[in-house]
């Protein structure tokens, strides 16, 4: 049945809910036109605490309540804004949406990383829509092409820079040769850091992202818990050095790749070739580079967080949902998980290494390293030594590997740190020629 308006309700008025308030009223009539009929926002839900800001001065008063039941029974809501974050109550919330008929919009990666799948399918029985483009790279447009322009492929692979906060810290500690704990308190001062910045540093953040895309990417549900997850905190000033020696760059990649009948889901730091795309996206920017059969390598780079950006992203999902309960359409979310791979366990990936050991500076010290690796079948393809500052006693052993099984060079790890030789295994990264 086709609608005289659509209306909205809005959850949370924060950083992101504040600006697509603002931006469903100052761009109101041309969103209408858009959808085809009058996009009306009806009911916003906040906190107490959010009826002293600014913004609610712009808009009636008679539209801001507290209360989740005058929220929820209000009339003529049609689509559901969830954008309050974070796990519960946010979970709950959209379900209680779905249930009673509303279609959803979020940009919520946590709620959608862990209960994506089970929200899409009660979006289906309930005959109505979830879109989350927010939830993955703020302004970047990444969840629609890989729902529309990307079906026709076989992704091969989606190598992401998905964390603004962790690119942000990598890039001053490259480039100005400062440690990871400033890095950390200049970001925090800058605001591109939170309080606690577990989430961005530990790589979690980036773990939601990968799941949504990785289950998108595969028509496989991906979990965060099935993603080998590390973060950046290890990463110190002398990596950089000798990283940018052997023409690498150090970033924080999510990486979804088909290997074997299996597909490969991982965080962590990598080096990558200097020369690469990703490797040159710097300070908060993120980029996803998407591998398919077809279309081969695209792009997508811009601001992956940051109210504007997500906004941009959320009221296009909006006005995709209005457009089609304007119409009388169908709003069901069709959902693609047929393919049947299975989670390559990370023990049986294989990748070529960059290890940083302290040594004792005397001869011998790295056929006995060499020796240790051997036994592993992992085999060496550049080293370099260098005298540490403690008068000669020790040295610093930097060594780069072929290709190697993960399971054999954590057995080859375990043996290096009880040769009486190696004083410190003290940083090992993964490389990935991208
Ligand atoms: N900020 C970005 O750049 C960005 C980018 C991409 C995606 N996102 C996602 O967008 C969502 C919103 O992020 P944000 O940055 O706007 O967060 P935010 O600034 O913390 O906004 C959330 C707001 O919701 C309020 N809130 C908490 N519980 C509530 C409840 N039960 N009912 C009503 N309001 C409630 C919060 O109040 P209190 O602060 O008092 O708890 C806060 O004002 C999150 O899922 C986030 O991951 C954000």
């Amino acid at each position: 049945m086709k609608k005289q308006s659509v209306g909205l309700g809005l959850l949370g008025l924060g950083v992101v809910g504040g600006q697509v308030a603002r931006v469903l009223t100052e761009k109101a009539e041309t969103l209408s036109e858009q959808v085809g009929c009058p996009l009306v926002l009806r009911k916003i839900k906040c906190l107490p605490q959010d009826l002293n800001r600014p913004l609610t001065k712009e808009l009636p008063a008679g539209i801001f309540t507290t209360d989740n039941e005058e929220f929820f029974k209000a009339p003529d809501i049609d689509i559901i804004v969830e954008l309050i974050g974070g796990e519960n109550p946010a979970y709950d919330y959209q379900k209680r949406a779905i249930t009673t008929n509303r279609h959803v919009v979020t940009a919520n990666k946590e709620v959608i990383a862990k209960h994506g799948t089970e929200l899409l399918k009660l979006a289906q029985q309930h005959d109505v829509g979830l879109c989350y483009e927010g939830s993955v790279g703020g302004g970047i447009p990444l969840i629609a092409p890989f729902k529309h322009d990307l079906v026709a492929n076989d992704i091969t692979g989606v190598y992401a820079i998905i964390n603004g906060t962790t690119n942000y810290i990598l890039t001053r500690m490259a480039k100005e040769g400062i440690g990871f704990a400033t890095a950390l308190q200049n970001a925090q001062q800058l605001g591109y850091a939170e309080a606690n910045p577990r989430n961005d540093i530990e790589g979690i953040d980036a773990t939601y992202k990968l799941a949504i895309l990785a289950t998108l990417a595969f028509q496989t549900e991906v979990k965060p818990e099935d993603i080998y997850c590390e973060g950046i905190s290890r990463i110190g000033s002398r990596d950089f050095r000798y990283a940018r020696e052997f023409g690498f760059a150090i970033k924080l990649l999510a990486i979804a790749r088909q290997s074997d009948n299996a597909i490969e889901v991982r965080v962590h730091p990598v080096l990558l070739p200097e020369e690469t795309f990703l490797a040159k996206v710097d300070g908060v920017y993120n980029a996803v580079e998407v591998e398919g059969d077809l279309v081969g390598k695209v792009l997508f780079f811009g601001e992956g967080a940051g109210a504007r950006p997500t906004s941009s992203a959320v009221i296009a999902d909006i006005v995709y949902s209005a457009q089609k309960i304007a119409r009388g359409i169908s709003g069901k979310t069709r959902l693609r998980l047929d393919s049947g791979r299975s989670i390559k366990p990370m023990s049986a990936v294989e990748t070529e290494y960059y290890l940083r050991i302290t040594a004792a500076d005397r001869p011998g010290v790295l056929a006995q390293i060499a020796r240790t690796f051997g036994d592993h079948l992992i085999s060496i393809s550049s080293a370099i030594q260098r005298e540490t500052e403690n008068g000669g006693q020790s040295a610093e052993i930097v060594i780069m590997t072929h290709p190697a099984k993960e399971a054999a060079m954590q057995q080859a790890l375990a043996e290096l740190a009880r040769l009486p030789v190696v004083k410190e295994v003290s940083n090992f990264i993964r490389v990935e020629n991208v």
